[in-house]
């Protein structure tokens, strides 16, 4: 616990759970956000988030402040800022023009009297934060790369029992720092890993890159079983009780997808070949990903009749969440659709309402709440 306000800019998906745990633990927090009508859902408490806990505790929160002036958490009683802005993918890996328009405009207020620590936890490519390093130093905002490893539908639990904490930094005592508070949000006393900001930054990546490559070996490895008559299911048992392998991200599946895992994965491969390095395993990843969707959609219009309704109970990237992107869900629906077979897809309201917008009468729709 600490006196002085916790500023935290961007409390979208992820952010707002930092700052509802953060709440928890009797930090006040100062929450800046350039949305005007996510903004007044904040400040009115009334928020219809498909995140577990989140609608909750937002409604018990007490000590958050929300607002959309940057020189709000930009006082002297705030000498830690965490910032979770969107670094949506571009062809270049990531587009960091908002959190890098975010830095310039709270260095564009001049030079701190008290040290501040500025905790980045969007995902960066590789090298990013180096670039800005010590131009935020010479203004005395202390930089620390600490991203969370988390997953849509589950973030709260996520951030409460992280298998590890990670700092990239220059300077470890505001890693350290940093470490102090993100470890009260905790509940299962996480190794915490220190390291330098590129070190961080591809620690990240590198993680979802080996979790892609993990999921898109398991489908693969079903896809042949079920290509030999063989059983996918007690292969991938017996192969993930090997305790090297492991049975997490082991299953038979959907391919991955959603806003994370494919973008993650391909920007490391960006990255490497920046550096002269073909990250081949990540390219090989991806290629098997479409490979095992083509696979999917092949053999559900060889199984079933022309004749018949094909459900799926979802087809956002996973169940529970109203996601849509890259959902290998939504791609083998579309491409059954287009073969002419009737689909029948379920979903929440929004999430129907989404699909009706852009793909009209080609599918039966079944709201499911
Ligand atoms: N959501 C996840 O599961 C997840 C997981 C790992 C990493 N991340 C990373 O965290 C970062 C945030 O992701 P997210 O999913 O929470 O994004 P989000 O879009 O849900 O939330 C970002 C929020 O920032 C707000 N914002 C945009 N510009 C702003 C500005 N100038 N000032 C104040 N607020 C601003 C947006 O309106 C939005 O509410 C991204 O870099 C993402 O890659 C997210």
């Amino acid at each position: 616990m600490t006196d002085n306000r916790i500023g935290l800019i961007g409390p979208g998906r992820l952010g707002l759970c930092v700052a509802l745990l953060l709440e928890q633990q009797g930090y006040p927090v100062t929450a800046i956000e350039q949305n005007q009508g996510y903004l007044a859902a904040l400040q009115a408490k009334n928020l219809d988030s498909p995140e577990p806990e989140v609608n909750k505790l937002l409604s018990a929160s007490k000590i958050i402040r929300f607002s959309s002036d940057l020189q709000a958490c930009l006082t002297d009683d705030h000498d830690l800022i965490f910032i979770y802005v969107p670094t949506p993918e571009n062809d270049r890996g990531y587009d960091h023009s908002i959190l890098m328009e975010v830095l310039k405009n709270i260095m564009s207020h001049g030079r701190r009297k008290v040290p501040v620590t500025l905790v980045v936890g969007c995902t960066t490519l590789p090298g990013f934060n180096q670039t800005i390093d010590s131009q935020l130093e010479s203004l005395n905002y202390h930089l620390v790369y600490s991203p969370a490893f988390i997953a849509q539908g589950t973030i709260i639990k996520n951030l409460q029992h992280p298998d590890m904490l990670l700092f990239g930094t220059s300077e470890k005592k505001y890693a350290l720092r940093a470490e102090k508070i993100v470890n009260q949000l905790t509940h299962n006393n996480p190794k915490a890993h220190h390291m330098s900001l590129i070190s961080a930054e591809i620690t990240k990546l590198a993680t979802n890159c080996f979790l892609t490559a993990k999921i898109a070996f398991a489908n693969a490895i079903g896809d042949l079983a079920s290509q030999s008559g063989a059983d996918q299911k007690v292969i991938l048992e017996a192969i993930g009780s090997d305790s090297r392998v492991g049975h997490k991200y082991l299953s038979y599946g959907y391919g991955f997808g959603g806003p994370c895992f494919p973008r993650d994965n391909r920007a490391l491969n960006y990255f490497a070949r920046e550096t002269g390095y073909t990250l081949q395993i990540s390219e090989a990843t991806e290629r098997a990903n479409e490979q095992h969707t083509d696979f999917q959609i092949a053999q559900l219009l060889q199984t079933t009749s022309q004749q018949e309704e094909i459900y799926f109970d979802h087809v956002t990237y996973k169940p529970g969440t109203d996601i849509l992107q890259e959902s290998q869900q939504l791609k083998i629906a579309l491409a059954l659709a287009k073969e002419g077979r009737t689909i029948k897809v379920s979903g929440s309201h929004k999430v129907v309402q989404v699909l009706k917008d852009n793909y009209g009468d080609l599918f039966i729709y079944e709201v499911k709440n």
